[in-house]
């Protein structure tokens, strides 16, 4: 049986991380692999719930530590009942947002302390770490008009101001530049199709699917 491989798509909102999922997947299903897409936080019936609980607007304040914690507590749930099984049987694991989020978003937006994070993601993850990382970069205003424009109403994170997004895309930066084996850029300006080529070509560099 042939590895399966574990990919995680980053970006800030707007960027078109689900638009890319759902292309990669289709391109990677026409090759014959068994694919399983997911998202986080989220991707079992017990994440997504805790989904809702750290998107939700105007309950009552989740101060950044609570949510850094439900982050991690609905990433135990996600890898034991979903990703790592999957991986196991041989099936490639397509993420929509894993813990470089969480760097990026608790660590480079809410101001935590990354070595916090670090710690949290050695304890909840062991050694697992995404195979490639897919990171779609665009200036931040055009990301979020992309997301104004898709409509689907804010959440928590996408009522932040300007400021926010563009720590978080900093931060991601700053990753992408500690790690370039694990994490590639992706230049997200393009259209959908021209954005999808430079993902597949990304994978083809890696000589998984040859
Ligand atoms: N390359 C592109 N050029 C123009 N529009 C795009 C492109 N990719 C996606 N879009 C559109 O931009 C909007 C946001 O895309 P998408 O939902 O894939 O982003 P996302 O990164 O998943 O956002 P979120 O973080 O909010 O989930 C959608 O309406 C989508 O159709
Ligand atoms: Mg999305």
């Amino acid at each position: 049986m042939s590895p399966g491989r574990f990919i995680t798509v980053e970006g800030i909102e707007g960027v078109g991380k689900s638009t890319q999922v759902a292309a990669l997947a289709r391109g990677l299903e026409a090759r014959g692999l068994e694919v399983c897409v997911t998202r986080e936080p989220g991707g079992t019936p017990l994440a997504e719930r805790i989904r809702s609980l750290v998107l939700e607007r105007g309950v009552e304040d989740l101060p950044p530590i609570a949510e850094l914690l439900l982050m991690f507590a609905a990433r135990a749930v996600h890898l034991g009942g979903l990703i790592e099984p999957a991986l196991r049987a041989g099936r490639w694991v397509l993420c929509d947002r894993f813990t470089d989020a969480t760097y990026a978003y608790q660590g480079g937006g809410r101001g935590l302390d990354p070595a916090a994070i670090a710690s949290l993601e050695a304890w909840v993850q062991g050694a697992r770490r995404p195979d490639l990382t897919l990171l779609l970069d665009l200036p931040v205003a055009r990301a979020l008009e992309r997301a104004r424009r898709r409509g689907t109403g804010t959440d928590r994170f996408e009522s932040q101001r300007l400021e926010f997004f563009e720590r978080v895309r900093r931060a991601y930066l700053e990753r992408a530049a500690r790690e370039p084996e694990r994490i590639v850029v992706i230049d997200a300006a393009g259209a959908p199709e021209a954005v999808a080529r430079a993902v597949a070509r990304a994978i083809e560099e890696r000589g998984w699917t040859s």
